[in-house]
């Protein structure tokens, strides 16, 4: 029996670009007409709708309406990108799996998207290296409550135990590349540096040390693929307390990055110098990009100690390593250019001024 796949967060850019890799790799497993989209606005379904996809305009945080959809429309298979903040909006969705699976007896499975912040030491994850096949649950969630990511995640977990629905993290590291989707195609961070780049029409750089870990989109959306094929061919892998799923394709060093693109902005004629110059602190760094400057510490400053085993276990091989996403970095000035602006509410909460 088929499952149909839901796939919230759909006007975003992680969950606009999975919809387009689903529908770019329909096989004998996953039809066109299995892929099920969840908005949040009017505008963000008519974009999707064009695709021949049912799309629905979903609150996920009313239990009684998502558990509705979720088994009037059939849903075993559930990948979650609205929010990896919010438990209130992933916990409904795995209420309503665990109900569709005592409904029609076949498996269940949600797939969460998290986030990398929970493993940083700013965020208070302990120092030294972590592995994916260590017992990163219980470190999680001894820390839950000091980092609403690790809340979330250990939430999902726990929940989804209860309801006998089997559960994955996906933890993206930084994210690249313009997105497949039909609303939202830009990432978070490197458009918000490019662009307070473009604005200055100077490059400043972090310091040569200053590393983050990175994935293209494609990859990602690869990772998102296997994890659903895997369950469809009820393949065992690793899921609960054990399911993370790490997507660290490559290092970015975030000096290298500035040295690039300082050269790609004076190729397009942005520039005229070829050298980026240096942020002088993590102040200016933020006023330059228009965040406060605890997202500086944590977006562009902080590298997580991790070795990721189990994605590479279950065959996933990222196409993109660091040379190609350098050599690429005109791409990423291009979307900018063309896209503009994110439209994105996260990007813009990272832009609203700090509650006082
Ligand atoms: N991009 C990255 O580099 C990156 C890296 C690590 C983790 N992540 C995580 O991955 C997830 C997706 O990121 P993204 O870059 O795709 O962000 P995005 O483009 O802002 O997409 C998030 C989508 O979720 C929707 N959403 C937010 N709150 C909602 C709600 N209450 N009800 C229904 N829909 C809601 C948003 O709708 P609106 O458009 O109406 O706001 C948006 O379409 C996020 O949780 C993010 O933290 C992203």
């Amino acid at each position: 029996m088929l499952s149909n796949i839901l796939i919230t967060g759909a006007g975003g850019y992680v969950g606009g670009s999975l919809i387009a890799h689903f529908l770019a790799n329909t096989n004998e497993l996953i039809r066109r007409d299995q892929i099920i989209a969840a908005v949040r606005s009017q505008e963000q379904a008519d974009a999707l709708s064009k695709l021949g996809i049912s799309v629905l305009q979903l609150d996920l945080s009313n239990e009684d309406s998502v558990v509705k959809s979720v088994l009037q429309h059939d849903i075993s298979i559930v990948i979650h990108t609205a929010s990896a903040m919010d438990p209130s909006m992933a916990l409904p969705l795995i209420t309503a799996l665990g109900k569709q699976k005592q409904a029609n007896g076949r498996e269940a499975c949600f797939i969460h998207t998290s986030g990398l912040g929970a493993f940083y030491e700013k965020t208070g994850w302990p120092t030294g290296l972590l592995r994916d096949t260590d017992d990163v649950f219980d470190t999680e969630k001894r820390l839950a409550d000091s980092f609403p990511l690790r809340k979330t995640d250990v939430a999902v977990i726990e929940h989804a135990e209860k309801r006998g629905v089997n559960s994955f993290i996906v933890v993206p590291s930084t994210v690249y590349g313009q997105g497949s989707g039909e609303w939202n195609k830009l990432s978070v961070i490197l458009p918000l540096y490019i662009r307070a780049s473009l604005s200055a029409k100077a490059v400043y750089k972090f310091p040569d040390y200053s590393k983050v870990s990175g994935v293209h989109i494609s990859d990602l959306t690869g990772l998102y693929g296997l994890i659903v094929e895997r369950v469809l061919r009820r393949e065992s892998l690793p899921s609960g307390r054990e399911g993370y799923y790490f997507a660290l394709a490559h290092d970015i060093f975030l000096g290298e990055v500035g040295d690039h693109l300082a050269s790609e902005l004076r190729d397009r004629g942005v520039t005229t110098k070829s050298e980026a110059r240096r942020y002088s602190d993590e102040q200016a760094a933020a006023a330059s990009m228009g965040v406060p400057v605890q997202f500086v510490q944590m977006l562009w400053d902080s590298d997580a100690n991790i070795v990721a085993e189990i994605p590479r276990s279950i065959g996933w091989k990222p196409a993109w390593d660091k040379a190609r996403f350098l050599r690429h970095i005109g791409d990423e000035v291009q979307a900018v250019l063309t896209l503009g602006r994110p439209r994105s509410s996260l990007v813009d909460s990272l832009l609203a001024p700090p509650r006082t």
